[in-house]
């Protein structure tokens, strides 16, 4: 089902990722920094990555899926592990067990939690969520105070370790939510706190207000997309003196060069003409493998060393490159889609219409994630 990996791949670097999760660490402490794993580790591989984390002395980690902390679990990790985003009907009973904490943004969340420490015996660990103006998952500031009393009548079955919620607009400077959203938040820790709770973790910030907003970061930052060495906006990191490694090389070899006379079509559609006479080359990574459409003809790959532009359509499996006039590449000849070698998740982001974490999130699973140190694979 896969790409054999000698023809394209999704290079790992596990050392760029530890580097970039220290550099940020030795800029946020002495708050300790989660690192977020979910969504397969942002694509690169969530076991790879988690037990990468853990070799950089990571304390915490943070998915977002019930499955995801499973995975963990039976993969033998037995850190601090949370895990916030479960629907209605799913049994948190063997979460509890595994010694995983869980985000709870209500009454209902908090009642199932309940319901599972009695079925585990064991009490539960959680984090009530506040929501301080995202306007997605958390608790809104009219139901806070209800939520917290009833976490405190129930503190012999769940222990409340944290008070948590979630930055909209981090990455911009001077945006009007993040004075919004710590005020709110103390705002909560406070009423909290007059509820009896001791909530020792207060989180609040990702990467960019890890790296920009040091006063969104508390006991505890969440970080994520920066870990994986992808700027959470424009120049976040270089702001906060943070150099970030790109951490994941999506690349390819060429699997056919030819020529092609001025006038000819490309692709689907033929939304490209060749305007003179060209030599094309074909690169065999498409749209099911995560080099989104809106790429052809907006964006470039870099073959031997120098950019060139995707023309026409991409495809499910392959897209074509305009090598240029006379050009003397050859058929297996390097190309780089993002990463070491190449743009940066950020830059084809840009000419894609989205960001870097949608880039880094979409590679496809027929594209091996090959780890370096040590080319395994997760
Ligand atoms: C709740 C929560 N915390 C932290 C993160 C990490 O964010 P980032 O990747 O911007 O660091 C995410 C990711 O979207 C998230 O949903």
């Amino acid at each position: 089902m896969t790409i054999d990996p000698s023809t394209a791949a999704a290079e790992i670097g596990v050392a760029a990722f530890v580097d970039n999760i220290t550099a940020i660490r030795a800029l946020v402490a002495p708050a300790a920094v989660m690192v977020v794993v979910k969504a397969d580790g942002y694509g690169h591989g969530l076991l790879t990555m988690a037990a990468a984390a853990r070799s950089a002395g990571i304390e915490w980690l943070g998915v977002a899926v019930p499955g995801e902390a499973r995975q963990l679990r039976m993969a033998g990790d037995d850190g601090r592990l949370f895990c916030w985003l479960y629907g209605p009907t799913e049994d948190l009973t063997d979460l509890v067990t595994a010694d995983v904490d869980l985000g709870v943004s209500s009454l209902g969340e908090l009642e199932r939690v309940v319901s599972a420490t009695r079925q585990s015996a064991r009490r539960a660990r959680v984090h009530l969520k506040i929501d301080t103006g995202l306007s997605r998952n958390g608790a809104p500031a009219a139901a806070w105070p209800e939520l917290c009393r009833t976490a405190a009548e129930v503190a012999d079955l769940v222990e409340v370790v944290g008070v948590w919620s979630h930055l909209a607009a981090a990455e911009e400077i001077g945006h009007p939510s993040i004075e919004a959203q710590v005020q709110a938040f103390d705002t909560a820790v406070a009423v909290a706190r007059s509820a009896g709770l001791d909530p020792v973790l207060r989180h609040l910030a990702n990467s960019a207000g890890a790296l920009g907003l040091p006063a969104t970061r508390y006991e505890m930052v969440r970080l994520g997309i920066a870990a994986y060495g992808v700027d959470p906006g424009v120049d976040v990191a270089a702001r906060a003196g943070v150099e970030l490694q790109p951490v994941m090389t999506l690349r390819a070899g060429l699997v056919q060069v030819k020529e092609l006379t001025a006038g000819s079509g490309v692709s689907y559609g033929h939304t490209w003409t060749a305007p003179y006479d060209t030599v094309i080359g074909l690169v065999p990574i498409g749209y099911a493998d995560g080099l989104l459409r809106q790429a052809g003809n907006h964006a470039s790959v870099t073959v031997n060393g120098r950019q060139v532009p995707i023309v026409g359509r991409v495809c499910m499996d392959q897209c074509v490159v305009d090598l240029g006039p006379g050009a003397v590449d050859r058929a297996g000849d390097p190309v780089v889609i993002f990463g070491r070698g190449g743009q940066q998740a950020n830059e084809l982001a840009a000419d894609c219409g989205t960001i870097g974490y949608e880039i880094v999130t979409r590679i496809g699973p027929r594209l091996r994630r090959v780890v370096s140190p040590g080319l395994q694979e997760d």
